[in-house]
């Protein structure tokens, strides 16, 4: 027994060491006009996003399976410099912030990596990714021929490049980076910057160049990328896409999946067959790297979400969801598109091409190596096109394309889903007798205020003006003071007047306290962050008058030319008015700036800490600002995404065992129009077309990875409430599968799974001409009348199953007209 079992490990340890070896193997990249060389063969390379501080080192590989089952060989990141120098000269590369475990992660699964430097990353992103102490350094200007920037652009590429290499993650060192992004989409903007931006590109190229990678690099959406820097696209559609030179790939840097959400906005929505069309088309013309943005979208911690007024939510309508789960049927569908074009490489990069024109932007292309044929039947029209391809007939739906690997037998095609659709919903962690309300306690946040002597704690700065908040705050918090007084005789005009005080900001919330009495709070919408605060002042005094205004942002801008120095705070003028007229300008006032909240000085977020006044128990404060509210909750069971719903609550900041898990702002409800029950996923996709959750709140669901929570103990929750709210309904709940369905055609396989959980019961199943889509199936006019019991007997209590629709298998469907034949199917989990 002990011999035989210790030459198992023997082997084991053998195969264990061999596999190590085989994974270091180091492997060439270069490239020609087709496509990429590895080793100096042509590949395709299928590529999805997952940005590292979006998910937690826990989620990374099953999130990295999850692409790899899905027919993805390649994971592409950018790389986020604020998140690692929140500080300047201070680093963090741990946790979700661990940048060399992810890109091991990667190589774990055997794919490989797209390292997307920038260090502009906009992403939807605080900031684009710039740490916005680097606005505040004398003499700099972003993304131009400046010697400030370029100097500190320099440093933290070299810094990330060079650790790169110590750990040997390049191709040529074994590891799996076989391609580097230098800038990002410089060339949408780069018009505003004149010749300075030019200069600006040519030493982007000179400075990725120096560092002698033997892996390209590429710079996105540049149409002056200078050789040997490869441009590339980004977009919903890069078919028409050429690259600036002919020995350069046709590369789609980002594909995007759905798109991203702001407060107050709908939920984005785009359809597996549209997204399947934009790729399968990108390949019918000539493309061979493609990669996904998002992937996984996943979540915007701590104060990460840009815009401004990006949620904490970046779903993206990914292929997987924000907690990781397959959102399905676009996981799927794309899969079998993966499988087939990886499995037409050869054919594809080497093969001679060829494109035959039907008119109405119906397009047959054939690609012929070796006496071997693969096509692509493309209609870029939303009606249906009858075509005759060598002899044969085909239809080709409106907005798709089929994939025939043979150049005779349709295998896929992107209109045709057969995929399921999985049905999630947010279900109590804990229920019947388990189940108890979160018991909360509670402290107050402190109201600042300015005394005669103008002397507060913690004060950053005084100024005789308004100044721009992310230049007092460095951006350390979302909160910034503006406190000043004025003194005032028992004769003042003012006394006896109808007196309001005005304020105008840019953004993006204020809360306005005179003599210590709230008098309003306002925020700009979406989109329209500049605003005036014009509320009555009833309890002016003789003597010293004080006031205080509390400014918040939500996130600041990624994106347009030199966005870096949008205003953001009050700007002024601050001013007691009367009868509409200005009596007292109080913008060149001493203005003492205090940044943070207290509660945020003193931790209260740390669930370890001890203060001297204790969190109170008693008379808990319902729908009052600036409150602080403390609970415990037990660590669901098994491995669905966890989640807090917040409904009820106004707007504020979460932390869960002393980690932020984001802004949440439940009470701001996304538009009331612009949702329709239908989609028609024909016709160009746009961020806002098909978009759901019309007049909800735009997010009520907040991420908790497991990996931030006990495993059997209690956790803390910890939220500091800006507006108001109601903290008795909020609960623990987890992401389930309860619902799954799906419809196929005649002679096709349909396969369901519950995922983790198993079938609990058949709700419908159609044979014959069955109505309606998932969620909302009804029998047509013909059926067959056996199908139901067949259908339970495969599936009823069972993970998984799968059938063949045909008549053998299922019974007569009793249908006149043979196109009037499919199965559909929907069952709870
Ligand atoms: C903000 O950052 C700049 C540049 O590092 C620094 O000079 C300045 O003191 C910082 N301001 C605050 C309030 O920390
Ligand atoms: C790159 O190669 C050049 C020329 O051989 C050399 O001068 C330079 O030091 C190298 N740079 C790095 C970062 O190795
Ligand atoms: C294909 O369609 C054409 C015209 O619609 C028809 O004349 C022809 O017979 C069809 N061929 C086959 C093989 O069905
Ligand atoms: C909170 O808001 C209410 C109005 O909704 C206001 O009456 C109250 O003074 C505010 N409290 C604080 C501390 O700001």
């Amino acid at each position: 027994m002990g011999f035989s079992g210790s030459s198992f490990i023997l082997l084991n340890c053998f195969l264990l060491s061999f596999a190590l070896l085989s994974s270091a193997k180091k492997i060439s990249v270069t490239y020609d006009g087709r496509a990429l060389k590895i080793n100096g063969e042509r590949k395709i390379i299928i590529s999805g996003a997952i940005h590292y501080p979006r998910s937690s080192p826990g989620m990374w590989p099953m999130l990295m399976k999850k692409a790899k089952n899905g027919g993805l060989n390649a994971i592409e990141t950018y790389v986020f410099w604020n998140a690692h120098e929140p500080q300047r000269g201070q680093y963090d590369f741990t946790g979700n912030n661990d940048l060399v475990q992810f890109i091991k992660t990667v190589q774990k699964q055997r794919l490989y990596a797209i390292l997307r430097i920038g260090p502009y990353v906009c992403a939807e992103w605080n900031y684009g990714g710039f740490p916005v102490w680097l606005h505040n350094i004398p003499g700099i200007k972003f993304r131009t021929n400046n010697q400030v920037y370029k100097d500190e652009m320099a440093k933290f590429t070299t810094l990330i490049v060079n650790k790169m290499r110590e750990n040997k993650l390049f191709a040529s060192q074994g590891g799996p980076i076989i391609v580097a992004q230098i800038e990002n989409e410089f060339g949408n903007v780069e018009g505003s910057y004149g010749q300075e931006g030019k200069e600006y590109v040519k030493w982007c190229a000179e400075l990725a160049q120096s560092y002698n990678l033997s892996e390209p690099w590429i710079m996105c959406q540049q149409g002056d990328a200078p050789q040997p820097i490869i441009n590339t696209c980004n977009g919903f559609y890069c078919d028409q896409f050429k690259p600036n030179n002919k020995n350069s790939p046709k590369m789609w840097t980002e594909s995007w999946a759905g798109w991203f959400k702001g407060w107050g906005q709908r939920d984005p929505y785009r359809t597996a067959e549209d997204l399947a069309f934009a790729v399968a088309r990108f390949f019918q013309y000539g493309g061979s790297l493609h990669n996904y943005y998002m992937y996984h979208g996943g979540t915007n911690f701590g104060r990460s979400a840009g815009g401004p007024y990006i949620t904490t939510s970046y779903d993206y309508n990914a292929p997987l969801d924000e907690y990781g789960n397959m959102n399905q049927p676009k996981w799927g569908h794309l899969k079998q598109l993966h499988e087939l074009v990886k499995s037409m490489e050869k054919v594809l990069t080497y093969g001679d091409v060829k494109h035959i024109e039907y008119g109405h932007l119906t397009t047959a292309t054939s690609y012929t190596y070796k006496g071997k044929s693969s096509c692509f039947f493309g209609n870029a029209e939303n009606s249906n096109r009858e075509i005759t391809f060598r002899k044969r007939n085909y239809t080709v739906p409106g907005w798709s394309v089929t994939v025939l690997p043979d150049c005779k037998t349709e295998v896929y095609n992107t209109a045709k889903v057969n995929t399921q659709t999985t049905i999630r919903e947010m279900v109590p962690s804990l229920v019947g007798k388990y189940k108890k309300p979160l018991k909360w306690q509670w402290r107050n946040e402190k109201i600042e205020h300015i005394t005669h002597e103008g002397d507060i704690s913690g004060v950053a700065l005084t100024a005789n003006s308004l100044l721009d908040q992310k230049i007092v705050t460095n951006d350390t918090s979302d909160y910034l003071w503006y406190l000043t007084g004025f003194h005032l005789n028992g004769n003042d005009p003012l006394f006896g007047k109808r007196v309001k005080l005005r304020v105008k900001t840019r953004g993006h919330i204020l809360h306005a306290f005179f003599n210590n009495k709230h008098i309003g709070t306002q925020f700009g919408p979406y989109g329209k962050y500049s605003f005036t605060l014009e509320k009555k002042v009833r309890n002016l005094r003789h003597g010293f008058n004080q006031i205080a205004l509390l400014s918040a942002t939500v996130g600041l801008p990624n994106y347009g030319a030199y966005y870096e120095n949008v205003e953001v705070g009050i700007h002024g003028p601050v001013e007691l008015i009367a009868d509409g007229k200005t009596i007292r300008d109080l913008s060149t006032n001493e203005w003492v700036y205090k940044v943070g909240l207290d509660g945020e000085k003193y931790e209260f977020f740390d669930p370890d800490h001890k203060f001297r006044k204790p969190w109170l128990s008693n008379n808990l404060p319902l729908n009052q600002n600036f409150t602080w509210y403390k609970t415990s909750f037990q660590t669901p069971k098994g491995r669905e995404g966890v989640v807090v719903d917040l409904m009820g609550m106004g707007k504020g900041q979460a932390w869960v065992n002393g980690k932020s898990i984001g802004r949440y702002w439940p009470s701001y409800l996304a538009t009331e129009n612009g949702c329709s029950s239908s989609c028609d996923y024909r016709g160009a996709y746009y961020g806002s077309k098909c978009a759901t959750n019309c007049g909800k709140p735009t997010q009520r669901w907040y991420h908790i990875p497991r990996s931030y929570m006990n495993d059997g103990k209690e956790n803390t929750l910890i939220l500091f409430e800006e507006f108001g709210g109601m903290p008795l309904n909020i609960e623990i709940k987890t992401t389930r599968v309860t619902k799954v369905c799906a419809k196929v055609e005649l002679g096709s396989k349909l396969e369901l799974t519950c995922h983790d959980r198993t079938v609990k019961r058949i709700i419908f199943v159609g044979f014959g001409n069955p109505k309606g889509n998932c969620d909302n199936f009804h029998k047509g006019s013909c059926d067959s009348s056996s199908a139901f019991s067949v259908i339970e007997k495969e599936c009823l209590w069972k993970r998984k199953c799968s059938i063949e629709a045909t008549k053998d298998k299922l019974g007569l469907t009793g249908c006149k007209n043979p196109k009037d034949n499919w199965l559909a199917v929907q069952v709870s989990c």
